[in-house]
């Protein structure tokens, strides 16, 4: 008896226990000024180093990330691709300098993709890749390394804070990946501008990225890392008209003028062979993608880069079910037998806040 009176007793001190602590009202933020929230320091900028082919919107990409607190932009490299790979060096290089970051390695990389001739682009970036703007001459001087070395440097030098943000062809990132495997579980991810699983910008079937380069891109894409694919799919939707221009041209500065130039002269080119509406803003997206990840939504995906096909080679192929049919061969013809998982090696952005993301790039290149 005495025994289950003193269980009684402690159990009603538990409970009475409970119920004193679960009535405390919890503290209200605004009461303290030293709450959590108040105390929360803003999130540290994200590391990036950005693989480029500048290029008109590669330009503006950069542009978009050395103005944005939210990214530490830790190197360029320069893969061939719009334009040669030392036109790009050059450009990069005139980027560093008018943006006053001489602070930044600039390296050039590969001459050429793996197993292709370069196709260059002036047709859409002018003869000198940055809409036949001249920049002065830079102030800069090119990183002594190989860019994909540096890349692996880098990636080691900061193990899992590194994002990788290829926005040219995927050749630097695949010779990053065949000298230096062991690079793939210390990268934090990787955002590319390329692919689509909606048709080509260079035909029907494939984006210029990924065509420029198949074979550097599919092991790119089966590398198995974290990646993000921010293609035509959410690219073409991102168009950049006279209403944004006329917004940017009320400001000044140095950036802001050139991007008004780079702008102008990319709405003249989508005049004469575009497909209307305004000129698609592939590169900046990938860098606002790093920056706000809110800005896209995406669904994963297989996906593999076809490099044999007549009409598609360059095509970013996407399983959108993740499955495939089994077929086994019984005598003289194969009987689906079941269905087989295949792994998503891709998070494939298939939706966009266009106007949020315009606006984004605009502030970010305003007066600057
Ligand atoms: C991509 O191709 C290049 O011309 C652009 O810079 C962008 O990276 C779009 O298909
Ligand atoms: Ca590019």
């Amino acid at each position: 008896m005495t025994s289950r009176r003193a269980v009684f007793s402690a159990l009603f001190v538990l409970v009475l226990a409970v119920v004193t602590f679960a009535g405390v009202p919890a503290t209200r933020a605004d009461e303290n000024p030293r709450s959590a929230a108040s105390d929360t320091p803003p999130a540290a900028p994200k590391k990036v180093i950005i693989d480029t082919d500048p290029g008109t919107d590669d330009a503006l990409a950069i542009l978009l990330a050395l103005n944005s607190p939210e990214l530490d932009v830790r190197a360029l490299t320069v893969v061939p691709g719009n334009v040669t790979a030392q036109q790009g060096l050059e450009n990069a290089l005139k980027l560093a300098s008018l943006t006053n970051r001489c602070d930044i390695p600039v390296a050039g990389g590969a001459q050429h993709p793996l197993f292709q001739k370069l196709i260059t682009a002036e047709l859409w970036h002018g003869a000198n890749g940055l809409a036949n703007v001249e920049l002065p001459p830079s102030k800069c001087k090119a990183d002594p390394r190989f860019g994909p070395d540096l890349i692996i440097q880098m990636i080691h030098a900061s193990p899992h804070e590194i994002t990788l943000v290829p926005v040219g062809p995927l050749t630097n990132i695949a010779l990053a990946l065949l000298k230096d495997p062991s690079i793939v579980p210390l990268v934090k991810e990787v955002v590319i501008m390329g692919g689509s699983i909606s048709g080509g910008n260079v035909n029907a079937a494939a984006e210029a990225n990924i065509y420029n380069d198949p074979e550097a891109a599919q092991i790119v894409f089966h590398a198995g890392w974290r990646l993000t694919m921010v293609g035509l799919d959410v690219g073409d939707k991102t168009l950049y008209d006279q209403a944004h221009l006329d917004q940017l041209s009320k400001t000044h500065g140095p950036e802001n003028d050139f991007a008004v130039q780079v702008l102008t002269f990319l709405l003249g080119q989508e005049a004469k062979y575009g497909g209307g509406g305004g000129s698609p803003m592939y590169d900046p997206l990938a860098v606002g993608t790093a920056i706000d990840p809110s800005i896209v939504s995406t669904q994963p995906m297989h996906v593999d880069v076809e490099s044999r096909g007549e009409f598609s080679r360059g095509e970013t192929v996407a399983n959108r079910r993740n499955a495939v049919e089994r077929n086994v061969l019984h005598g003289d013809r194969y009987i689906i037998e079941g269905i087989d998982r295949v792994d998503p090696n891709v998070e494939v952005c298939t939706g966009v806040h266009a106007d949020k993301f315009l606006q984004l790039l605009n502030s970010r290149l305003a007066g600057k």
